[in-house]
């Protein structure tokens, strides 16, 4: 809903309202965010209040208003709002701004073209102008009526030369209250983990400097109400459409809460000549009164329905066998084929060859870049590969890590000035940044890719990235580097964007050292990311816990592999680690040829069970039961939307002896729907198995259970 009553702007929703206005003397005042209300006049909400020390605009038409106080929608700077401005830019005759409101236009969709965006919706524009310099602002709002997300993002226009400093894709001021701050930080092997702490007086900053948006913080934060849990109380999401380094801010000031976001200023300039324009990645801003749980499910309903692709969406996933955890950098077409044979036999329908197939790369020091088949390893190259998977009725699929070059490459040997960064200049994973920012080296990356993909069946891609940048400039800079960081994500969405278009067939899958570049811009382009390089069942199982705050279950890449496990040396049961895989979109990583002939029908039937349940990964909600951060025990449940049908994976972290009776209530069902819990022989009502529960089995370190659930 867009609804516009003089100068004031009401939009929602399902469930939501966002009301802001111009005020008379222009400045464009945030009313409300939150449950949905009656559209009308709720101005009285920004009344001045004039503090002490509360500085008054030159042109102020009211003796107690101040920029100090007032509740923005867009912060200005150095005219008497000492919060952190939205947007900052030297003129020539400084960096004061001071915005007006100069009118709004609603149109379809108006979506920032060269970047990720939301598919769909109806768009508010509100056009700013700056009294102290030609510069105008557009703000624009993107409404879906099937959602609670709000999109926003901003647009700067010059009209003299202009150095933007910071331009933010949103900004607002929430009320004063008492609020709890949720993120998302982590590392490598250990992505997404949810962290709760009062939001206190000052600066609350996320982001990243890494020129993605990393393992390290996720492009996600949520203001909590006091009082608000998983099941209840108001919840607010920011989250960003963007890959890249960025900032989120939540500034608990005086008089109110200001939160805002977007690229990272740390480092950024752009230069605007008169007459050009920037525009800032769109932000999804979220409601809900049904506590983190309401927010993620509102979150994942808007992903899948309005960012990732819609033609592979909701469809089946190919489930893959990936050679890295099997193999490493030491195959050849021999050992490949067996993986393929016993893959097959087993019922995965994608083989995967991963890092190692191409130039000289024979481990990770070299060959990044040179993308020809290593025809020593791969006799007669990728053909005979191809051809056996064809035979065997499997898909075929490869690894690229597209951005990157090696220093021992052949690429770096003609192209030393395509790396980012002059020397002396930092390795990391013995590896260095191809300068994306640069179309040339884009499209000769895209020829390379488009070469091999135009000459092979190959139906799946796996993108990684597997190092973070450090040196922001280009060899050919023209000495703008603060437009480095931006315009190397700017490089990487045009080749994800014309590799998609080009070559529709293939399934994209996002990674980048596991889950380090998890966020809504990549999964506009790949349905589904990498979710970490940990498949320890027990760690994944947090893992897939904490992004799903933000991102659907369809969205994480999960794989069950060996044991003990490369990554943490534990064992757990080759059930659980097919659960914990089950609860994303699943596959398979590891040596098939030494499974035993036990183990082997046990992964033909999680197969068989994983389809079975597929549909409710890809498009039903996910209620979180049991908080392996919090205690002993993980368990979530996926409902379908017509409530018919449920699935249930829970884990025991460590055998308590004799803890008996320990209850697990459900969440999600109907109250008045009966029920068949399959595993258990148990037909009971939505409403006793989601208040009296059902009791936890007894079961050792690691073990997992699955309840698959119908209505009677
Ligand atoms: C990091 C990825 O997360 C792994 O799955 C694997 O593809 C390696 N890179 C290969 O170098």
């Amino acid at each position: 809903m867009i609804s516009v009553t003089g100068r004031r702007f009401h939009l929602g929703g399902k469930q939501y309202s966002y009301v802001f206005e111009a005020d008379a003397a222009g400045y464009l005042l945030h009313l409300y965010f939150g449950p949905r209300i009656a559209d009308e006049d709720v101005s009285y909400l920004a009344a001045p209040s004039f503090l002490s020390f509360s500085p008054m605009p030159p042109d102020a038409v009211s003796a107690d208003f101040s920029l100090d106080t007032a509740p923005q929608e867009y912060g200005s700077y150095g005219q008497g709002d000492f919060r952190r401005p939205a947007v900052l830019y030297r003129t020539k005759g400084g960096r004061a701004s001071n915005f007006r409101y100069m009118g709004y236009e609603i149109c379809d969709n108006a979506v920032p073209e060269v970047l990720p965006h939301v598919r769909g919706g109806r768009t508010l524009k509100i056009f700013l102008r700056d009294t102290r310099a030609d510069v105008s602002v557009t703000l624009f709002y993107t409404v879906n009526e099937d959602s609670d997300v709000l999109v926003r993002h901003a647009e700067i226009a010059a009209g003299e030369n202009i150095t933007v400093e910071r331009v933010f894709s949103f900004s607002l001021d929430l009320p004063a209250g008492e609020y709890d701050v949720l993120r998302l930080h982590g590392r490598h092997l250990a992505e997404r983990i949810p962290c709760r702490t009062p939001l206190g007086y000052g600066l609350c900053r996320i982001g990243s400097e890494r020129g993605a948006s990393s393992h390290q913080m996720n492009p996600f934060l949520a203001l909590m109400e006091k009082g608000a849990a998983e099941d209840y109380g108001n919840v607010y999401g920011f989250g960003l459409i963007y890959s890249g380094s960025f900032a989120l801010e939540a500034e608990r000031g005086q008089t109110d809460i200001r939160v805002q976001g977007g690229i990272s200023d740390v480092g950024f300039s752009w230069e605007l000549a008169a007459g050009e324009k920037f525009t800032a990645p769109q932000a999804m801003l979220a409601y809900s009164s049904a506590g983190m749980g309401g927010l993620s499910r509102v979150y994942a309903d808007f992903l899948r329905a309005h960012i990732l692709p819609p033609e592979r969406v909701y469809a089946p996933r190919p489930i893959v066998i990936n050679n890295w955890e099997a193999t490493y950098f030491d195959f050849d077409t021999p050992a490949l084929c067996r993986l393929i044979d016993e893959a097959a036999e087993l019922g995965m329908d994608t083989f995967v060859l991963d890092d190692g197939w191409f130039g000289a790369r024979s481990d990770d020091h070299r060959a990044l870049g040179d993308w020809q088949v290593n025809t020593k390893k791969l006799a007669g190259g990728l053909g005979p590969l191809i051809e056996h998977c064809k035979k065997r009725g499997m898909k075929f699929g490869l690894w690229f890590e597209p951005e990157m070059i090696s220093e021992d490459s052949d690429l770096f040997r003609a192209h030393p000035d395509w790396a980012v960064g002059v020397e002396p200049r930092c390795k990391s994973r013995d590896q260095y940044v191809l300068d994306f920012s640069r179309p040339e080296i884009v499209d000769f990356i895209y020829g390379r890719m488009a070469d091999i993909l135009g000459r092979h069946e190959i139906s799946y891609v796996k993108w990684d990235m597997n190092r973070h940048l450090t040196e922001f400039c280009s060899q050919a800079s023209s000495g703008r580097e603060g437009e480095f960081a931006h315009r190397y994500m700017l490089g990487v969405y045009a080749l994800a964007e014309r590799l998609e278009r080009n070559f529709p067939a293939v399934f994209f899958e996002g990674c980048s050292g596991g889950g380090g570049r998890f966020d809504a811009g990549m999964l506009y382009y790949f349905p589904q990311f990498w979710t970490s390089d940990d498949t320890d069942a027990f760690e994944r199982a947090k893992i897939q816990w904490g992004t799903s705050y933000a991102y659907p279950m369809s969205a994480m890449s999960c794989h069950v592999s060996a044991c003990p496990n490369h990554q943490t040396g534990r064992v757990t049961p080759l059930a659980a680690r097919g659960h914990i895989a089950s609860l994303g979109a699943t596959g398979y990583e590891l040596d098939l040829n030494k499974l035993s002939a036990e183990e082997k029908e046990a992964v033909k039937a999680q197969i068989r069970a994983y389809r079975a349940t597929e549909d409710l990964i890809l498009r039903g909600d996910l209620y979180r039961l049991l908080d392996p951060f919090e205690g002993n025990y993980f368990a979530e449940i996926a409902v379908s939307k017509d409530k018919t049908r449920a699935y249930l994976v829970g884990m025991t972290a460590r055998a308590v002896p004799s803890d008996y009776n320990r209850r697990i209530r459900l969440k999600g069902l109907e109250e008045n729907k009966r029920y068949h819990v399959r595993e258990l022989g148990l037909t009971l009502h939505g409403s006793t198995l989601m208040h009296a529960g059902l009791l936890l089995p007894k079961q050792h370190d690691y073990e997992t259970w699955a309840w698959h659930i119908e209505e009677a």
